[in-house]
C-alpha cells in the first residue's frame, strides 16, 4: 500500500470486529509513527494503548458514570469555538446528518443519537483503545504536531489492514481516563482513537464524508 492508497482508504470506522490486534502490530504502528515531524523536533505526543481487561475495565468505569454525568467532566478544552460559523458550521452539520442517516436515525430521535454517541465510550467495539496526550503548557503549534502523529498512526494502521476512528469525544472523560492510566499531571488528554478491524457489514461504516474542492482550500501561483 502506498501513501495515496492509505489516505484514500482511511475513514472513520465506527463499528469493529472483535478480532484482537497483536501487541507487536500496535507497537509497530506507534513506533513507526514516531517519525512524524514536529516543530523544533519537540515530539510532544504521548500515547497510551489499552486492550483486553484494562480496556474493558475503563469502558465499564465510564459507563457507570455516564448516567449521572451524561456530558462527562468539565472540559479542558473546547472542541469547537462557540457559535461556529460558515463554512464550518454546515460541514459539521452535514457530517452529523449523514452519519445518523446511515443507521436510520432522524434528527428528532434524540435518544437514539445519544446512544450512538455513547458508543464512542466503547471505542465502537474496537479491540484496542488509544489515547493521545500532550503537555498542557504547550500551544497550538504543538497541537498540530500531535495531529501529525495521530494521522501517521491512522495511515500506518491502514498499511496493517486496520482501521481507526479519532475520538475527541474522550476528552469529556479526561479526569477518569487520566486517573485510570496514571497520566502525569502536566499532561492533558487530547483525543482517544479506536483501532481494529473494520466491520464492513455495519451500515455506519458506509459513511463517506465529502471534501471541499482543491480550489477552495489551496492556491497555486507561478506554475
Ligand atoms: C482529532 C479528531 C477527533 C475526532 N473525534 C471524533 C469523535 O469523538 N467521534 C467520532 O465519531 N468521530 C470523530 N472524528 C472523526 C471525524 O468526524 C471525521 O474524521 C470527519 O468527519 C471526516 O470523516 P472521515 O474520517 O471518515 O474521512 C474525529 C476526527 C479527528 C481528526
Amino acid at each position: 500500500m502506498n501513501v495515496t492508497e492509505a489516505l484514500a482508504t482511511r475513514m472513520s470506522c465506527r463499528a469493529f470486529l472483535p478480532t484482537p490486534v497483536p501487541e507487536a502490530t500496535v507497537r509497530a504502528i506507534l513506533d513507526a509513527a514516531r517519525q512524524a515531524p514536529s516543530g523544533g523536533n519537540l515530539q510532544p505526543w504521548r500515547a497510551y494503548a489499552l486492550t483486553g481487561a484494562p480496556l474493558a475495565e475503563l469502558i465499564a468505569l465510564v459507563r457507570s458514570r455516564l448516567p449521572t454525568h451524561p456530558r462527562g467532566e468539565e472540559p479542558e478544552y473546547e472542541i469547537y469555538p462557540p457559535g461556529l460559523w460558515e463554512p464550518y458550521r454546515s460541514r459539521r452539520f452535514k457530517c452529523g446528518e449523514d452519519l445518523y442517516a446511515t443507521i436510520g436515525v432522524s434528527r428528532e430521535d434524540k435518544l437514539a443519537r445519544l446512544l450512538q454517541f455513547a458508543r464512542n465510550y466503547e471505542f465502537f467495539g474496537a479491540p484496542v483503545g488509544l489515547f493521545f496526550c500532550l503537555d498542557r503548557r504547550l500551544g497550538p503549534p504543538q497541537w498540530s504536531d500531535i495531529g501529525m502523529y495521530m494521522q501517521s498512526v491512522m495511515l500506518l494502521a491502514r498499511e496493517h489492514g486496520l482501521d481507526t476512528c479519532a475520538q475527541e469525544a474522550w476528552s469529556a472523560w479526561h479526569r477518569t481516563v487520566g486517573e485510570y492510566l496514571g497520566v502525569p499531571s502536566e499532561l492533558m488528554l487530547f483525543s482517544g482513537m479506536a483501532l481494529g478491524y473494520r466491520d464492513a457489514s455495519a451500515p455506519i461504516n458506509r459513511l463517506r464524508t465529502e471534501r471541499a474542492p482543491l480550489e477552495e482550500v489551496a492556491s497555486l501561483r507561478g506554475f
